[in-house]
């Protein structure tokens, strides 16, 4: 258990707070980050995780901010543009980052053209909020096949933890 509680990081200021329940929020332009999103949601559901799916620029930020404050994980769908993250993303971010939503356990993925970057600025945004990363799953263009196991692969594995974590805390 202390084990346990040590990988997910700060768990005493998220029982107050968190759910055993995820986030995912996306946005995709031209369709590359969308083929992975519903990978990513099977996955969590295959570990009988709830899981609330946010688009954006389409969904507006208050819902996703209460959606995610209640969170113990977000899954962030989100690809790399002008060496950054996609803006309607990084706006949704900047405003969790404000409204410091502390102490989530993160998994992103995304496509990016040539050079990545989204990630980069992703942890250097969030670096004061306590945020844990599974490694990201990046893909050049439209994702592969094997790309999109790895996705279903880590999402599963984050729903897996969050699972296990909250399974311990209820005994
Ligand atoms: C205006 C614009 C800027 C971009 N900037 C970058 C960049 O800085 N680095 C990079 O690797 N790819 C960049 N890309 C490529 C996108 O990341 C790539 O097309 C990706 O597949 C888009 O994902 P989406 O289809 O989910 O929107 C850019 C694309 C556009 C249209």
């Amino acid at each position: 258990m202390d084990d346990l509680l040590r990988v997910f990081g700060a768990t005493d200021s998220i029982l107050p707070y968190a759910r055993e329940y995820l986030t995912i929020i996306w946005g995709s332009m031209y369709g590359n980050t969308e083929i992975a999103v519903n990978y990513a949601i099977d996955a969590v559901k295959s570990e009988d995780i709830r899981i609330t799916s946010h688009r954006v620029p389409e969904d507006h930020v208050s819902f996703i901010l209460s959606s995610a404050w209640k969170s113990t994980g977000l899954i962030l769908g989100m690809p790399t543009y002008e060496y950054k993250m996609f803006p309607p993303l990084a706006h949704v971010l900047d405003d969790l980052a404000r409204k410091k939503v502390l102490h989530k356990k993160v998994f992103r993925f995304g496509s990016y053209g040539w050079s990545g970057g989204a990630q980069k600025e992703l942890e250097k945004l969030t670096e004061k909020l306590e945020w844990e990363f599974l490694d990201p799953v990046e893909f050049k263009g439209a994702p592969t096949g094997r790309d999109l196991d790895l996705n279903y692969k880590r999402s599963k594995e984050l729903a897996g933890l969050i699972k296990r974590v909250f399974s311990l805390i209820g005994e």
